[in-house]
Order: C-alpha cells, then structure tokens, then sequence
C-alpha cells in the first residue's frame, strides 16, 4: 500500500505511522527524520534544512522532492511505503503523483489526523524524542520512568529545538498557508480520509487502522 499522513505539526504523525508501517509491512519515510539525520550529521543538506527548520519554516520544495526522489528509489519502497510528513505542499504533491505515475503506481490512500492548535501545542511542548531507537514519548501523554531515558533502549531522551513555543506558532501558520490546501488536492482525488486524531494513542490508532480496511 502508498500511503500518506498528513496533518498538522504535532498531530501525532510520527507515532501513528511507526504502528501503521508496521501493520502494513512498509517502510516508514519521514521527511522530518531524515532532515534530522542529516543535521545531525552535519552533511550539507543539513546545513541547508537547519536554516529553515529552526525558524518554523518549509525547506524548499525542490531540495525536499529530491531528497523523496532518491528515497523513494531505495529498493525497500518498491512495494509500498508510509510517507510521513511528505508532500506538504501542493506543489509537492503533484511533483509526488508524477513520480509514481512515471514508475505505473499512484498513490492509495492519504490519511489525514485531525486535531485543534490547543491539543497540537500541548503534545508538542511536552514532546521528548529517543535518540538511540527514535521513539516518541511525551511527558505527560507516554511518559518514560525517567524524564530523560528511553525505557525502550536505555539511550537519552532529548527536545526538539523546534518544539520552543515561537517556532510552534511558525510552524502552524505553514502548515495552514501550505500544507492544509493538500485536503483539497486530495479530496478531489478521492484519495482523503479525515480522522480524529484526539484522544489516547492507542484509540487514534484503532481509527486510523479501521480507515485503512474500509478503503483498502
Ligand atoms: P516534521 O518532523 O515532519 O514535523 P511536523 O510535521 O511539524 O510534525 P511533528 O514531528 O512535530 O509531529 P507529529 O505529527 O509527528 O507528532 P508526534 O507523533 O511526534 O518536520 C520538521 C521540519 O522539517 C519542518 O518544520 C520543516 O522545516 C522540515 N520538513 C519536513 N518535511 C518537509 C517537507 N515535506 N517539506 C518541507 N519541509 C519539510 O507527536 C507529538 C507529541 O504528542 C509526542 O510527544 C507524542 O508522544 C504525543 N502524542 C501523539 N499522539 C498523542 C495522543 N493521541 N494523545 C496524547 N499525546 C500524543
Ligand atoms: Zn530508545
């Protein structure tokens, strides 16, 4: 299955798509993850996403639409995939639906998860990310024993730097110039499901899994 989750910073994207990749058998692609990857290791397109991503903004589309490109073209998504945070654009989209179309496959699904900017701004200010295994806790949500330990596998817990409250209020307001116009691109595909994304994760998961079996 090609899938894409979509829904504001914070929605619960990450968490969701690491259970429903699962579910699936497809590999999880979060374009987030490997900007992330990428400052971290200090390589240029790093150097380049950091500017954007630590002032709230989009990195560019055509830099991001290469970096999916090459993704994409990893033997491991030939059967299917998870796009988390990709497209957020709709130029992005259409660059997607090309680049499937040019290898014979489109795109099956796009899940949406819906919940308000209040919900948004307390998960991701208490947001604490794993840095050995990746997993996403929060402090109050999903809370490790330990503020600062994954329980998981024992590395350290850190916060994102975008997760400070101005760059929150940045990133909500791309996402509604850029990002939410894709419900229309893809609603008139026929391709949009809408779920609630509020609520224990456990239950947004169920939804999200029902959502997938009555359109797959
Ligand atoms: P990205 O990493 O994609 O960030 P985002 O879309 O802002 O989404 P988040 O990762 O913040 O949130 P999420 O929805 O995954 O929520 P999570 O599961 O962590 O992108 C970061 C930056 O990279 C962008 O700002 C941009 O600069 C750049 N970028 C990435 N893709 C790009 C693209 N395509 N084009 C251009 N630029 C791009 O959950 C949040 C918290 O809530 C966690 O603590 C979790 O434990 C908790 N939680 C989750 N679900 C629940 C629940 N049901 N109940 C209670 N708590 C919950
Ligand atoms: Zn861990």
């Amino acid at each position: 299955m090609r899938l894409v989750l979509v829904g504001p910073p914070g929605a619960g994207k990450g968490t969701q798509a690491e259970f429903i990749a699962a579910h699936l058998s497809v590999p999880k692609i979060s374009t987030g993850d490997i900007f992330r990857a990428n400052v971290t290791q200090g390589t240029p397109l790093g150097v380049e996403a950091k500017r954007y991503m630590d002032a709230g903004k989009l990195v560019p589309d055509d830099v991001t639409i290469n970096m999916v490109r090459d993704r994409l073209a990893e033997p491991d998504a030939g059967e299917g995939f998870l796009l988390d945070g990709f497209p957020r654009t709709t130029p992005q989209a259409a660059e997607l639906d090309k680049l499937l179309a040019d290898l014979g496959s489109a795109l099956d699904l796009v899940l949406e998860l819906v919940v308000d900017d209040d919900e948004v701004i307390r998960r991701l200010s208490g947001r604490r990310t794993c840095r050995g295994c990746g997993k996403i806790w929060h402090v109050e949500f999903d809370a490790p024993s330990r503020e600062d330990v994954c329980d998981r596998c024992g590395a350290e817990l850190f916060q994102r730097d975008d997760d400070k409250p101005e760059t929150i209020a940045a990133r909500l307001r791309e996402y509604s110039e850029k990002t939410a116009p894709l419900v229309d691109y893809y609603g008139a595909q026929g391709k949009l499901v809408g779920i609630d994304a509020a609520g224990p994760v456990e239950d947004v998961t169920v939804r999200a899994i029902d959502a997938l079996r009555s359109y797959g």
